[in-house]
Formats: C-alpha cells, structure tokens, sequence
C-alpha cells in the first residue's frame, strides 16, 4: 500500500484549516494500519475507528459549510459523495463491533485510497474557487 501520509503535492486544497483537517485523517488512519499491524485488541481499535469516523464526520461538515458560505457549484457532488463515503464507515463501524469483519486490512486500505483520491479528484477542484472568496 502506499504510505498513508499527507503529500502537498497531491492533497494540498490551499486552505489551511481543511489542510489541517485532511492531515488528521491521514494521521488518524495510520493510527489505525499500525494498531492492526500491532494486532491490537479489538477495544483499541474500535476507539481509533470511532476517532476517525467522528473526525471524518466533523471535517466533511466544515468543508460542505464552507462550500455552500460560497455557493460552490460543486457542492451537490461534494455532498453525495461523502454521504456514500460516511454510509461506508457506519457499516464498517458496525460489522467490526458485530465481529463480523475479518478484512481489517482490505477496509482500512479502502479508507485510505478513498479518503486519499477524493481530495485528490474533488476536494482539490475548489481550492481557486475558496481562495477567490478570499479564504486561504
Ligand atoms: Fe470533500
Ligand atoms: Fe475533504
């Protein structure tokens, strides 16, 4: 898998606090590979599965916010994808609390491609259009 780490290269939306946000979830995931790695135990990793879905949930609240101040005309796409990608994460939420999850690793690489190609192929696409409302 390729690292999980934020590249200003590829993921930089030039908008310091959704940057900030991003770089959370990034961190948070690699949290998450290495508690698996580790083969931590299934109360450790459900707390840093909840951290991220609640850091997930919080950041895609403050970008759709942010997008609809400034009526992105982007945002209806915005909104449907992260409510597919937050649908996601419950189910993952659920099938791990249930036991009934035995790919950890297939999941957590399809948390972080997903998180990693959405800012890539979406996010980055409103970074000109916020900083031409003046929000850097
Ligand atoms: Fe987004
Ligand atoms: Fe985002």
């Amino acid at each position: 898998m390729s690292a999980i780490v934020w590249n200003r290269m590829k993921h930089d939306v030039k908008v310091k606090l959704l940057n900030e946000q991003h770089q959370k979830l990034f961190g948070t995931l690699k949290e998450l590979y290495t508690a698996m790695e580790d083969k931590s135990d299934k109360p450790a990793l459900l707390h840093i599965i909840n951290n991220l879905s609640l850091y997930v949930k919080q950041h895609l609240e403050t970008e759709e916010a942010l997008l609809e101040k400034y009526n992105y005309p982007g945002l209806e796409e915005q909104r449907e994808q992260h409510r597919l990608f937050v649908s996601k994460i419950d189910e993952f939420k659920t099938e791990f609390e249930n036991n009934r999850f035995m790919l950890y690793f297939d999941i957590a690489i399809f948390l972080k491609t997903w998180i990693a190609n959405h800012i890539e192929e979406t996010d980055k696409k409103y970074a000109d259009f916020l900083n031409s409302h003046n929000v850097f």
